[in-house]
């Protein structure tokens, strides 16, 4: 049996439902993969708790079920930020679960994921944000200390699109890639066509929990172009940045639009685009786009995604998923990290 010690920053939708993955999965993961995986530190928004020996999933994940923070852990909890955390702590491994936060430089996240690199930490993570801003200087960080990052969350929720491109495409001359990476821009653009207002689609989006509290972060297509940045440094091995991708949200899309396109049985979802030139460099961008039913992801449902490969020698591939909670976005944490130990 191989002992696992991890920190998790983060104790959301993902962060909470991960440990109860964990919780659920335990007797799995040791029998399949011996792995004894123990939560050693764990930190929200308004504190940390540490325990060498580690802490109590069930535990952990009542007390965020009470809307508590696991500052209040009983004698190990404590006011404290997660960079402190993530600073002192020993462990193996950091899963790092904090909201994007383009605005403030990605951070915490930012700050965590390099820290526990240049602490001999792996890392996996489903944040957006560190892996947008500082793609090259977190890869490298993890090569110059032999350790490895991991983030398939970051695209996509539960799809295993980065692997695909990545393991599945191997030797593969990448032509072009279309995806469909954001889930609450379809709901809406769905909505709209039944003639749900503007104003009730966002409301009803919002109160499913599916957009972001900045909604502009999903109607502009700015979450899009990031997982469209994340896949194209990733799997195309592009350097691209978020201002490299051409970028039109839903905002400007007029119901009698919508309508037309279902009358002519297509149906509009926000589609990320990277082309191939003949310089081998690609042309990103993030447009709503009326898909044929014979296009790939011509049928996706409200709660669906996907992403097409065009490649050179695998033909055509495409993959979706269908995700009505963040179940399946929390375990690709355990994805990577079994990738990492197994
Ligand atoms: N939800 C999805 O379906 C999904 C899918 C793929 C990727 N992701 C990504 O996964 C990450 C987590 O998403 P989520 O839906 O779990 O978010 P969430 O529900 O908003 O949870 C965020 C967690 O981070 C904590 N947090 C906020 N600020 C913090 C800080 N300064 N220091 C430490 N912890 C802090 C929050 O603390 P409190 O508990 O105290 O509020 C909360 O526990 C995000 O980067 C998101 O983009 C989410």
């Amino acid at each position: 049996m191989k002992t696992v010690s991890f920190l998790l920053v983060g104790l959301g939708n993902l962060g909470s439902r991960f440990c109860q993955i964990l919780l659920d999965k335990d007797a799995h993961l040791r029998r399949r993969y011996g792995l004894d995986l123990r939560l050693v530190g764990a930190a929200d928004s308004r504190g940390i708790a540490a325990d060498p020996a580690g802490l109590d999933l069930a535990r952990v994940v009542g007390l965020k079920r009470a809307g508590e923070t696991v500052a209040h852990y009983p004698e190990v909890g404590r006011d404290a930020p997660a960079a402190e955390l993530v600073a002192s702590a020993d462990a193996d491994l950091l899963l790092e679960a904090s909201p994007v936060n383009l605005d403030q430089r990605a951070e915490p996240g930012l700050t965590c994921i390099r820290t526990a690199l240049r602490r001999g930490m792996h890392v996996v993570t489903p944040n957006k944000g560190p892996m947008v801003l500082a793609y090259q200087e977190l890869h490298d960080l993890a090569a110059e200390h032999g350790v490895e990052l991991r983030f398939d969350g970051t695209v996509a929720g539960g799809l295993p699109a980065l692997y695909l491109g990545q393991r599945d495409l191997r030797g593969a001359l990448i032509e072009r890639v279309e995806a469909v990476p954001n889930l609450v821009t379809g709901l809406i653009m769905d909505l709209l066509v039944e003639g749900v207002s503007w104003e009730e689609a966002v409301e009803s989006a919002r109160r499913e929990g599916a957009l972001e509290a900045d909604a502009s972060w999903d109607l502009d297509g700015w979450d899009a172009a990031a997982k469209l940045v994340i896949l194209a440094n990733a799997v195309l091995e592009f350097p691209a940045r978020l201002e490299d991708v051409a970028r039109t949200g839903i905002t400007g899309l007029s119901p009698s639009e919508l309508r037309s396109a279902r009358d002519r049985k297509a149906r509009y979802r926000l589609l990320a685009t990277a082309e191939r030139c003949s310089d081998g460099a690609y042309v990103l961008s993030v447009a709503p786009v009326p898909l044929l039913p014979e296009h790939p992801l011509g049928r996706l449902g409200r709660k669906q995604m996907g992403v097409v490969y065009t490649t050179d020698i695998y033909g055509t591939i495409a993959a979706t998923i269908d995700e009505p909670d963040p179940i399946p976005s929390a375990a690709t944490m355990l994805r990577d990290l079994l990738d990492i130990y197994s």
